[in-house]
């Protein structure tokens, strides 16, 4: 302890402020509640008698300079009349870098989803997240029986209100509230009741089209996935149509872009067919129309719907979905170059 004393003291003597901030922090430093000479008082007192004889007094000793030296600085007037002058700032010094933040990835890719549309005038309108069957289901031509309209695959609230499956819902609401001609993409948060891998999450994020009007052909659909795939993934790309099947459209189809990691050629991505599957389309089921108070006679349309999270995995060549919830730093640090 006396050799602590010591060292305490010789620092408080050959302390010299430039400014009585600086002064301030020294007083905290030594007097203040954890200061070095507060600690030795406490210290002070776990020490046997004969020790506390020997200490006692330098201890007070020391307190008192140390008292002394910072009232001494407290009262320079140099100090206290000191103005900082232009003379003492670096104007050449380097300013701390500013930490630019990053968009996420998928508001990166809905946000060019939506440009690409909105170029061959396709407007954006937005649903509720929690649905009811009629708007998610019934509308839409699902069966009283359909896998979807069980409990393991859809979240239920209540009888009859759910979290919303697809985006698809939002197709319902707009025909019922407005009339033809129609074109809207409908970006949204979408649920269903899956185990999380690196393939499948319980909730993920789609985009929905929908274009009513007179006449509108299964040409006309053709050539809008044709476009949206050559802005989303290069001129190269091509598209391929698997017929499918799904309760709102008739006919249906899957479709295929060229699988831009090899060109086509096959890979692992593609397991080797040169295609890669984006998106589910069809015409809108004439009952649909319908459902929704549309005149199949007179209007006809289509529809499709994409994952976005499958759009960015095929785009920046992610493999694990799970990247897309965690927020580690680490993945969402590398899309600071993306607008
Ligand atoms: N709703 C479908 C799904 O979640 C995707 C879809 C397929 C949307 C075909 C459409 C469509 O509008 O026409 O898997």
């Amino acid at each position: 302890m006396q050799e602590k004393i010591s060292f305490i003291l010789k620092e408080a003597e050959l302390f010299v402020p430039k400014s009585l901030a600086e002064v301030e922090d020294f007083r905290i430093k030594m007097l203040g509640k954890k200061g070095l000479v507060s600690v030795l008082f406490d210290d002070f007192k776990n020490v046997d008698a004969e020790q506390k004889r020997a200490l006692g007094k330098p201890l007070n000793e020391l307190k008192n300079t140390v008292q002394n030296i910072i009232a001494d600085w407290q009262n320079n007037e140099a100090l206290s009349t000191k103005v900082e002058t232009e003379n003492d700032i670096d104007f050449s010094m380097p300013a701390d870098p500013l930490q630019l933040g990053s968009r996420h990835p998928l508001s990166i890719v809905r946000k060019q989803i939506i440009d690409i549309f909105s170029r061959i005038g396709f407007v954006v309108s937005e649903g509720p997240e929690i649905e009811d069957d009629w708007h998610n289901f019934s509308a839409l031509n699902f069966p009283e029986d359909h896998p979807a309209r069980d409990m393991q695959d859809t979240f239920f609230i209540d009888k009859d209100i759910a979290l919303r499956t697809h985006t698809s819902s939002v197709q319902v609401r707009i025909m019922e509230t407005q009339k033809p001609p129609i074109r809207i993409i409908m970006p949204g948060r979408v649920y269903r009741n899956e185990a999380i891998s690196a393939r499948a999450h319980c909730q993920f994020h789609q985009v929905e089209g929908l274009y009513i009007a007179k006449q509108v052909s299964f040409a006309d659909l053709k050539q809008t996935l044709l476009y949206f795939a050559k802005e989303m993934f290069g001129d190269g790309t091509n598209i391929r149509l698997r017929p499918s099947y799904f309760p709102f459209t008739e006919p249906s189809a899957e479709v295929d872009i060229t699988c831009h990691i090899c060109s086509g050629k096959g890979c692992n991505i593609c397991k080797h067919s040169g295609w890669v599957e984006i998106l589910g389309c069809g015409m809108v089921d004439p009952s649909v129309l319908k459902n929704c108070g549309i005149n199949p006679e007179e209007y006809s349309g289509f529809a499709f719907g994409m994952g976005i999270e499958r759009i960015t995995m095929l785009k920046y060549k992610i493999n694990d979905l799970r990247h897309f919830f965690e927020n580690d730093v680490r993945f969402l640090e590398q899309f600071k170059s993306a607008f």
